[in-house]
C-alpha cells in the first residue's frame, strides 16, 4: 500500500485519509472471514469518517439563533443541499454512512456494472435530483480499480449539469487514480487506501475482493 509521499512521487492527485480508525476498520474489512453483516457495519462506520474529510471545507454562513441565554449569530451550512451520488450497487454501502452524517442531503443513483471481459462500465440506471449545477456533488463507490466506472459516472453527471464534484472511495489502485486524474482533473479523489496494483482480472491487489458481493452476500 502506498503512502502520501509515494503518491506524490508518482504524480498521483489523491487525498489519502490515514486516520488510525479508518485504517484499523479497513484492515478488518480486508479480512475474507468477515461476515456480510460485519462488512456492511464497518463500511458504514468508515463512511462517517470519510464524510468528515470530504466535507471539511464546506462553506458556512452566519444565522441568528436565540439560545436560552441570549440572542447571537452562529454558523450553518450555506448554499443548496449537497447531493450524494451512489454508483450502484456497492456505492449504497457507503451511502448509508454518508446519510447518517448529513441526513438532509439529496441522493442520486448511477447504475453501472463492469463487463467482466472488457472491464468497460455499462450503464443501466440514472436518476439524480434537480439543479445539479448549483449543488456540491459527492460521488461514492468503495472501489476505484481501472476507474472505468467512476470516469463514466462523472462524465454522465457532467452531461447532466454537475459542475462541482468530489469522488470518495475506500480502496483505489494507482492505475485507477492516474486514469481518473487524467479524465477528470477537476474532480478530487478522497480514499482510505491506494493499494499496490490491479491483477489481470482488474481486481485491486491486495484489495478486499468484490465489494458488492461482500456487502450484499451475493457470491
Ligand atoms: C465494482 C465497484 C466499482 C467498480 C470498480 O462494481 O463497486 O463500481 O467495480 O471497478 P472499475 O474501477 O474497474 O470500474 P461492479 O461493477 O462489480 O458492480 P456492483 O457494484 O454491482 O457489484
Ligand atoms: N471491483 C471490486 O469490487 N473490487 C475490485 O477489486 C475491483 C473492482
Amino acid at each position: 500500500m502506498l503512502d502520501q509521499s509515494q503518491l506524490q512521487e508518482m504524480g498521483l492527485e489523491v487525498l489519502l485519509v490515514n486516520h488510525p480508525l479508518v485504517q484499523h476498520k479497513l484492515t478488518l474489512m480486508r479480512d475474507k472471514s468477515q461476515s456480510s453483516t460485519q462488512f456492511r457495519a464497518l463500511l458504514r462506520e468508515i463512511s462517517w469518517l470519510l464524510c468528515f474529510e470530504v466535507t471539511r471545507d464546506l462553506p458556512l454562513t452566519e444565522k441568528p439563533v436565540e439560545t436560552p441565554v441570549e440572542a447571537t449569530t452562529a454558523p450553518v451550512l450555506s448554499g443548496k443541499k449537497l447531493v450524494f451520488i451512489s454508483i450502484l450497487r456497492a456505492g449504497n454501502g457507503m451511502l448509508d454512512g454518508m446519510l447518517d452524517v448529513i441526513p438532509s442531503a439529496r441522493v442520486g443513483h448511477v447504475g453501472l456494472y463492469r463487463d467482466a471481459k472488457t472491464l468497460e462500465a455499462v450503464e443501466y440506471y440514472y436518476k439524480v435530483p434537480a439543479q445539479m449545477e448549483e449543488r456540491l456533488v459527492i460521488v461514492v463507490d468503495p472501489m476505484l480499480a481501472t476507474a472505468n466506472s467512476a470516469i463514466a459516472a462523472v462524465s454522465r453527471l457532467k452531461e447532466g449539469g454537475a459542475r462541482n464534484m468530489r469522488f470518495v472511495c475506500l480502496i483505489s489502485a494507482p492505475e485507477g487514480v492516474r486514469a481518473f486524474n487524467e479524465a477528470h482533473p477537476d474532480v478530487s479523489i478522497v480514499t482510505a487506501a491506494v493499494d499496490d496494483k490491479l491483477n489481470e482480472k482488474g481486481y485491486i491487489v491486495p484489495g478486499l475482493g468484490d465489494a458488492g458481493d461482500r456487502i450484499f452476500g451475493t457470491k
